[in-house]
């Protein structure tokens, strides 16, 4: 694992969305695992202004989202189809054909969640995957006890994710009370995993995902064991770790990091939402 620490929001998710646009570049045909969450919002965002600026180019690329709410519809607001089509799908060149998400409306849970794993399977497996982190360190839905062999399959949302959720709906009790997501074997599957934090509220956990002990209580823990994981974190989300010290003079004399250590374009831009973008092809649905 290696540790990423920069000075703020935006420099973090900037990092994360130049490290992607990199890998798309390499290889158009990428297998992209994407995650949702207010912290994903700066990337999207970051990565819709690349495609208008610099022309990057999404249309041979197909992804996979880490989860999706039971019983929601593509269309509910709440509904993590809904947020990837407006943050990012509907404002980028990407097949909407290639893009893959849960289907959480279906009648047979099981057999739709075998089929995910299968879709991943067919398209070659994840080469680099996206993750947040949750309060109580959970990647996609993997709550506490989720075992590391796990696949894509129906958990319980445990309390700690529905009071950091909830609010997120129009009523606190509308929000489901079940998710599919790919399971914790899943995500250690991919070829790569980049997992973004930021703000003060995350640090706690960070500090145990990285430097604690290895425990499916805390889902994110696993990554320690992934051969390729990268932890980018703003000051704040880093500010619990005890060896931040190390991490930066890693960061520093990488060569792999190189191009990378240059300043975002603009620094102090904390918040940086799809939002503040001039809209090119307004996304009518929405
Ligand atoms: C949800 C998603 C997770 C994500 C988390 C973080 O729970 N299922 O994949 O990591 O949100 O959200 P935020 O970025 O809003 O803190």
């Amino acid at each position: 694992m290696e540790v990423v620490i920069r000075p703020n929001a935006y420099a973090a998710a900037d990092l994360v969305a130049r490290v992607i646009a990199r890998e798309l570049r390499t290889n158009p045909r990428l297998v992209l695992g994407l995650a949702t969450g207010n912290t994903m919002e700066a990337v999207y965002a970051r990565l819709v202004q690349m495609h208008r600026e610099e022309g990057l180019d999404f249309s041979k690329c197909r992804t996979f989202n880490l989860d999706e709410y039971i019983g929601l519809s593509s269309n509910h607001a709440n509904s993590y189809r809904h947020y990837m089509n407006h943050h990012l799908f509907l404002q980028v060149n990407i097949d909407l054909q290639n893009t893959h998400l849960p289907d959480g409306m279906v009648a047979d849970l099981p057999a739709e969640c075998a089929n995910y794993e299968r879709l991943i399977a067919e398209g070659g497996g994840i080469d680099l995957q996206l993750l947040g982190i949750g309060q109580n360190g959970h990647l996609g839905f993997n709550e506490p006890l989720s075992a590391f062999r796990s696949r894509t399959r129906v958990k319980v949302l445990s309390p700690v994710t529905r009071a950091q959720n909830a609010p997120l709906f129009p009523r606190p009790d509308l929000m489901p009370h079940r998710a599919i997501t790919m399971g914790v074997g899943t995500i250690l599957d991919c070829r790569r995993c980049i997992l973004l934090a930021t703000g003060e509220e995350k640090a706690g956990i960070v500090a145990r995902a990285v430097e604690g002990p290895v425990t499916s209580m805390i889902s994110a823990t696993a990554l320690q064991m992934h051969a390729d994981c990268t932890m980018i974190l703003d000051e704040m989300a880093g500010s619990q770790l005890k060896e931040s010290a190390y991490y930066h003079w890693v960061f520093e004399n990488q060569p792999e990091w190189e191009p990378f250590r240059t300043p975002a374009p603009s620094p102090e831009i904390n918040g940086f939402k799809a939002k503040d973008l001039p809209v090119e092809n307004p996304v009518s649905t929405f």
